[in-house]
């Protein structure tokens, strides 16, 4: 591993590669406050690297060595510390990433994407250069989720994580809920306002919160990222009137990323779920961030914070360029990389769990009693039953509530409630939180 400097004369000097919304707020963070790190010494931007060099800028650079290729900027020996803020899985995040942890210089990035389907084999390559490799950022910007699993919890046995790990679907769901929008208006609004991407596929199909869950469950449980282990459904089928239905049974309808290990194996998911109105995840609006940690020992854990933003995030980007700093480095993800044990996924069968059932049938006599006699054939219980007429609906949407059954029989008996001539459109499940 790099050596502490132990002078404060002599600063550690940065390679930036990315000059976006982080990168900016790096430069800005190194700008104002050099010594930010504890122990005294100071970090210096040494070189940057963007796309364009003519493309204005919010950070003065005119004066910093500037870098057409990022491989080139974290290969260069004018710098001792390498930040990625580029982006993506791949391309040339990765190879710059490469680049540096090949020369054995520490690297910090924010990039969760090149973590979750990556990170095994950047681990191997750090550690076999012995170079740190650093991702705070990479899960929920400023909230410090990653050091609270990778350093406070170690002393635990992490049996689940829960959490709001994407704030553009957290500000849609919370739009939808209070100005009573459909979804394709309120993610019109959030394209607007700069919340949700051009393309918003990362955000809205549940990848982005699956790539940052994926990190979480391998800090947690020490073991690799699987990312393609992950099960992932997005928001795109939501709609409003789930939302009103959900909050009449005392819900709330948010995205949940899940990472859960028990004696069957570990599971990664991210999936709409209902979640009691009382619960803090339910509390969590607008473009916040939310997790719950669950420690045998120390029990529930909940932090709650912004997930974004320039200013959060280049504060997780300093506090790890300061680990580094200081010599506070630890393995990648818990274990030495040549040694981590793999993913251990679950069995399906071994899922279980509570749904929200909403169909809309044709207002006439005996559909309750089709519906429950279907489902209790099934084998699934009825917990609780609602039935609402809504103006302006072709047919009467009633909403049930399951006790807790296996998610394969669920599934089945969802199939079968399909094929009842009564329904007037394919039946709406989503899942109830266990929490
Ligand atoms: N934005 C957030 O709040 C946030 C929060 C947590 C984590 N992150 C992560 O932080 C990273 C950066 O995000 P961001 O929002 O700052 O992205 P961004 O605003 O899109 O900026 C990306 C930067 O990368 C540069 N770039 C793209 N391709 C390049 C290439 N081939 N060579 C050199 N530079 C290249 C771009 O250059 P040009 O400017 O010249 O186009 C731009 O400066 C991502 O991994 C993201 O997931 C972001």
């Amino acid at each position: 591993m790099r050596p502490v400097k132990a002078s404060t004369t002599d600063p550690w000097r940065i390679g930036v590669a990315g000059l976006g919304t982080v990168g900016v707020g790096l430069l800005e963070l190194l700008a104002r406050r050099p010594d930010f790190a504890p122990g005294g010494a100071r970090a210096v931007v040494a070189g940057v690297c963007a796309r364009s060099r003519s493309r204005p800028r919010a950070a003065e650079i005119a004066h910093l060595p500037w870098f057409d290729d990022p491989v080139a900027l974290a290969a260069s020996s004018d710098n001792d510390l390498f930040v990625e803020l580029i982006g993506g899985s791949d391309g040339p995040a990765k190879a710059a990433v490469e680049a540096a942890l090949r020369a054995g210089k520490p690297v910090v990035t924010a990039n969760k994407a090149l973590i979750a389907e990556h990170g095994l084999e950047l681990a191997l390559l750090a550690e076999s250069h012995a170079a740190p490799l650093l991702f705070e950022a990479a899960v929920m910007g400023g909230t410090p989720a990653v050091k609270m699993l990778r350093e406070a919890m170690v002393g635990d046995e992490v049996a689940a994580v829960a959490g709001i790990l994407n704030g553009t679907c957290n500000y849609i769901l919370t739009e939808m809920e209070t100005s009573g929008r459909d979804f394709a208006e309120v993610l019109a609004e959030a394209k607007r306002l700069g919340y949700a991407e051009a393309d918003p596929t990362m955000d809205i199909g549940g990848f982005d919160a699956a790539h940052k869950i994926t990190i979480l469950a391998a800090l947690a449980f020490g073991c690799a990222p699987a990312y393609r282990a992950a099960e992932v459904e997005g928001l795109e089928n939501i709609e409003l009137l789930d939302i009103r239905l959900a909050k009449d049974l005392g819900y709330r309808i948010k995205l949940i990323a899940w990472a859960l290990r028990s004696g069957a194996g570990m599971s990664v998911r991210v999936h709409p779920a209902l979640v009691p109105l009382d619960h803090p995840l339910a509390r969590a609006g607008g473009v916040l961030n939310a997790l719950f940690i669950e420690g045998r020992a120390v029990g529930r854990i909940f932090i709650q914070g912004p997930g974004a933003g320039a200013g959060p995030t280049a504060a997780a980007v300093a506090a790890d360029i300061a680990d580094v700093m200081t010599g506070a480095v630890r393995p990648v993800f818990q274990t030495a990389a040549a040694s981590l044990p793999a993913f251990q996924s679950i069995d399906a069968a071994h899922a279980v769990g509570r749904g929200y059932l909403r169909l809309l049938v044709r207002d006439q006599a005996g559909v309750i009693a089709a519906v429950s006699e279907v489902l209790a054939e099934s084998g699934v219980s009825i917990d609780s039953f609602l039935q609402k007429p809504v103006e302006g609906l072709a047919g009467v949407p009633i909403v049930l509530t399951t006790h807790a059954v296996a998610l394969s029989v669920l599934s089945e008996a969802v199939r079968r409630v399909a094929a009842l001539p009564a329904l007037l459109e394919p039946p709406r499940l989503i899942r109830i939180a266990p929490i």
